[in-house]
């Protein structure tokens, strides 16, 4: 995969926190289209949702990437860390995210790191803790939500989105050992490694000045972010690597064309996969579940294992 981190990272960080302000109005522009959808492309949804419907589910897959993340220091090279976000766990028997723990057998990592949006309702709650369980890291787990965590979309009455009570998902995910980062960061191997995380930037409410006190710029900085729209927000913050979910890839996505729409401030060929954005290396998981159109169509759910280098190393095998 072409790949163009190394010369990326080669501008200074000045250079790029200045264009990052240049844009902010560029991207404000794109909110607002954002929130007129064309009606094109609301049909195109609806009929490759159709048709989405008549396959068999795309199946769940293990993507592997080894990549670097700056200021790694060498004695942690190696370091493995599997990516789980958007289960959006049900109570259905065959939900993609059943399979994850036959898909990762013989696979431990060091850490385990969850982008948010966790269950879907009150079965895939009860569903959760066994899952959580079989996915235990031998270091440490850290979790970040999403808006499907915080709100209820889906009823059967009909009703609009509700606020969830997060008290018995947080019990069930402390409980499995995960620690939920709400704005802040933590650091691992004797302050070797920094973890930060934001709640939910789709809902706004990241804070990364919050989240990032403390953290230095030569620090080996890992960000976890339910949405890759903190990406636009970054400003001064410069993490190794970002990980997140939220866009599913598009769900619905067209050979050649890639997603129809995706639920970011981002352009769409960001909905997904490892890509620099203003100089911050970034990987948007397509997810396990779904949200909206109940389907995918070349868009396989995944889970991601990632091996962290400390020199100059990227390669993906899907
Ligand atoms: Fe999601």
């Amino acid at each position: 995969m072409a790949y163009s981190f190394m010369e990326e990272e080669a501008r200074p960080v000045q250079k790029i926190t200045e264009r990052r302000r240049q844009r902010e109005p560029l991207l404000a522009n794109r909110v607002q289209r954002q929130s007129r959808p064309s009606l094109v492309r609301a049909y195109a949804w609806r009929a490759l949702q159709g048709a989405a419907r008549t396959l068999p589910p795309e199946e769940l897959g293990l993507t592997r990437l080894e990549l670097t993340l700056p200021h790694l220091p060498r004695h942690l090279d190696g370091l493995t860390m599997l990516h789980v976000t958007d289960l959006h766990l049900t109570g259905e028997a065959d939900h993609p995210a059943r399979g994850v723990p036959d898909l990762l057998k013989g696979v431990q990592c060091d850490l385990t790191v969850y982008t948010g949006d966790m269950v879907e309702d009150e079965a895939g709650r009860e569903a959760l803790p066994p899952l959580l369980h079989a996915l235990r890291p031998r270091e440490a787990a850290f979790a970040v939500l999403g808006n499907h965590d915080h709100y209820r979309y889906r009823h059967e009455s009909g009703e609009g989105p509700r606020q969830n009570d997060l008290g018995p998902l947080l019990h069930a995910m402390e409980t499995a050992g995960i620690e939920i980062l709400v704005n802040t960061n933590r650091r691992l191997y004797n302050g070797a490694l920094c973890v930060v995380g934001v709640d939910d930037p789709a809902l706004g409410r990241d804070d990364l000045d919050r989240a990032f006190v403390g953290v230095g710029p030569a620090e080996a900085t890992l960000l976890l972010a339910h949405s890759p729209d903190v990406l636009v927000r970054l400003g001064d913050h410069h993490p190794g690597l970002l990980l997140a979910g939220h866009t599913h890839g598009g769900q619905l996505r067209l050979p050649g064309l890639g997603p129809i729409g995706s639920i970011s401030v981002l352009p769409r060929r960001y909905a997904m996969g490892l890509y620099v954005y203003e100089g911050v290396q970034t990987y948007v998981s397509r997810g396990i579940g779904t949200s909206g159109a109940r389907a995918r169509l070349n868009c396989p759910p995944e889970v991601t294992v990632i091996t962290l280098r400390s020199s100059r190393v990227v390669s993906v095998v899907a």
